[in-house]
């Protein structure tokens, strides 16, 4: 089964077979659907919170003619609460729909995805990955800079339990000279990407030191704390760094300021007007055109 868990499962070449087809769907996305799937269902299946994530996901099904069976609080209203497991309910799950979409606090539930006989995608497991968001940050890169190489890319926030920060990490990672700055350094990384440590491309900056670095930087990517993964002496670290509208004047004219979302205090409200800050509306639209074309990337792969 074909399901899409990790980007470890992309390498370039599908990541660029994967683009060019998303970039067909947003030429034409105000056209209306180019595929048909009357009679598929998609199953979302949700744990945490999420706004963007599920309902892009909803919208990209419904933009594919398709419909959703919707799950926002799996943890407390399906039966998970009653103990059932993830093997079961993937088991059950694929009686109900063509496709399952799902979040969960447990980062082991990917493992129990070979129970289901219908593909499934990971919305975010735990502080691990999120594929589909960074599929969708890189995206935004490309159209934006017009490269996905020799870029100096700054990742300023949680560092310890951000997935989205895990999984972009990783994909920026398989192209040429990308210069990656973390802040805050003292934040000791949890996720399987500290394996990126060592590398001579990797320079970990102290919360003090950023505005030193911002005037070189393609591409700015904050994320708020994950306070729910978080003890609270930690939380300490990061109450020095806000992104304030003086902070443009030392950017880039042509860089980019990203946010998976949702914001805490991380960038001030006065940085939104500002066309680099790109979270609120191209990033956010990203999300939706790069879901339609892998939702329709597992609908057509074949039944067995
Ligand atoms: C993120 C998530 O849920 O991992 N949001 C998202 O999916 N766009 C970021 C977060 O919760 O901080």
């Amino acid at each position: 089964m074909n399901h899409i868990l990790s980007v470890n499962q992309f390498d370039k070449d599908r990541i660029e077979k994967l683009f060019n087809k998303t970039s067909i769907i947003e030429r034409n996305f105000h056209k209306g659907s180019l595929f048909h799937y009357p009679n598929r269902v998609m199953i979302s299946f949700f744990g945490e919170p999420s706004t963007r994530t599920r309902f892009s996901f909803e919208r990209a099904m419904f933009w594919l003619g398709g419909k959703v069976i919707s799950e926002s609080n799996s943890d407390s209203s399906s039966s998970l609460k009653k103990g059932e497991s993830f093997k079961d309910t993937f088991k059950t799950l694929s009686q109900y729909g063509d496709l399952i979409v799902c979040r969960h606090n447990d980062e082991k539930w990917i493992n129990f995805a070979e129970y289901s006989s219908i593909p499934i995608i990971n919305a975010g497991n735990g502080s691990q990955e999120h594929p589909t968001q960074s599929l969708l940050d890189l995206y935004t890169i490309n159209k934006e800079l017009g490269r996905l190489n020799n870029l100096k890319v700054m990742f300023i926030g949680d560092l310890k339990y951000s997935r989205t920060f895990n999984s972009l990490i990783k994909l920026l990672n398989l192209y040429e000279n990308n210069e990656i700055y973390t802040a805050p350094a003292e934040i000791i990384w949890h996720c399987d990407s500290k394996s990126y440590l060592d590398q001579d491309n990797l320079t970990r900056i102290n919360l003090k030191e950023i505005e030193n670095y911002l005037p070189e930087m393609d591409v700015i990517y904050f994320t708020r704390i994950q306070k729910e993964r978080f003890n609270s002496e930690d939380i300490e670290y990061f109450n020095n760094f806000q992104l304030l509208k003086r902070h443009l004047e030392i950017l880039k004219e042509n860089s980019i300021i990203l946010h998976p979302l949702p914001r805490n205090n991380e960038i001030s409200e006065t940085v939104d007007e500002d066309s680099r800050a790109i979270y609120h509306e191209k990033q956010i639209k990203n999300g939706i055109y790069i879901r339609v074309a892998l939702i329709q990337e597992l609908l057509d792969e074949p039944k067995f």
